[in-house]
C-alpha cells in the first residue's frame, strides 16, 4: 500500500483528479467508482475543469456511484445521486447509459444490489475506485463490523454515520440504512485510493494505518490491496509519525 501526503486539500484533489483523467486517457472504456461527500467534491470539480480544458474524451467510460442513503429521493441535495450528477456526471456530459447509481427508492434493494454487481462484472470490473473515509473508519457504507468479502449490500447505518451524515442535508432527515458497494469490490478493483483531508480525519487515518487490520476499522482493508493507496493532506496526516 502506498501513502501519499500532499500539502493541502487543493494539491490532494488535483493529484486525484489527474489520476482519474489519466486512467481515462490510458483506457477510454475505464470503469470508475466514485464516492460522494465533502472530501471528493474538489476532485470532481477539478476533474471536470481539466477534462474540459484538455478535451478528454469520456464518452466510453463508465461511472459507478459508491453508495446511497436508502429512502432519500434523488432530488434531495444531500443524496449521493444529487452530488454525483451535479458535480461530476453533468459537468463531464456523461450519457445516461454511462452512469450507474443505486436507486434509493427501490422497492427491491436486494435486486438493486444484484443489478449493480452484474453491471460491474459485465463491464469487466472496476479499474479505479476513489473512496472517502468516515469518522468511524467506514468506506462507502461499509460500517464497523462489516465483512470484507461482501459485494453490494444494504446495511444498518452506524450511529456515527447517522449523526455526521446530517451535514449533507439542508434539513434534518431520518437516516437508518444505506445501500453500498462492498469491500470486496474495493479489493477487486485494479486500483483503489482512499482520500482524506483535514485535521478531523487525523485520528481515523492514524488508526487506518497503524491499527490491526480488521472490520472494527473497515478502512484498514486498503492495506490488503496490492494496488491500494491512501492519499491525504498534511492535516489528515498530522498524527502519523514520519
Ligand atoms: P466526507 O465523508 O468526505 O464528507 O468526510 C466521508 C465518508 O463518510 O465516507
Amino acid at each position: 500500500m502506498q501513502l501519499n501526503i500532499y500539502k493541502n486539500y487543493q494539491e490532494l484533489s488535483e493529484q486525484v483528479a489527474r489520476q482519474i483523467l489519466q486512467q481515462v486517457i490510458d483506457k477510454p472504456e475505464a470503469v470508475i467508482c466514485m464516492a460522494s461527500g465533502d472530501t471528493p467534491k474538489l476532485t470532481c470539480q477539478l476533474l471536470a475543469a481539466m477534462a474540459a480544458k484538455e478535451g478528454t474524451d469520456f464518452s466510453r467510460a463508465t461511472f459507478i456511484g459508491l453508495d446511497e442513503w436508502l429512502g432519500i429521493p434523488p432530488d434531495n441535495t444531500g443524496s449521493c445521486h444529487y452530488f454525483l450528477h451535479h458535480y461530476l456526471f453533468e459537468p463531464l456530459r456523461l450519457a445516461t447509459g454511462q452512469v450507474f447509481v443505486f436507486d434509493a427508492l427501490t422497492a427491491n434493494p436486494a435486486k438493486a444490489c444484484a443489478d449493480m454487481d452484474a453491471v460491474i462484472a459485465e463491464k469487466g470490473g472496476i479499474d479505479l475506485m476513489i473512496v472517502g473515509i468516515g469518522m468511524n473508519g467506514h468506506i462507502g457504507f461499509n460500517e464497523p463490523g462489516v465483512s470484507f468479502n461482501l459485494h453490494a449490500h444494504v446495511i444498518d447505518l452506524d450511529e456515527t454515520t447517522i449523526t455526521v451524515g446530517q451535514k449533507y442535508f439542508a434539513e434534518p432527515v431520518p437516516l437508518s440504512q444505506g445501500i453500498t458497494l462492498g469491500l470486496q469490490h474495493l479489493l477487486d478493483a485494479r486500483k483503489a485510493i482512499v482520500i482524506a483531508n483535514g485535521a478531523k480525519k487525523a485520528g481515523i487515518i492514524y488508526k487506518t494505518i497503524h491499527n490491526k487490520i480488521g472490520n472494527d476499522i473497515p478502512a484498514t482493508v486498503i492495506r490488503l490491496h496490492n494496488n491500494g493507496e491512501i492519499a491525504i493532506d498534511e492535516e489528515a496526516a498530522s498524527m502519523l509519525t514520519r
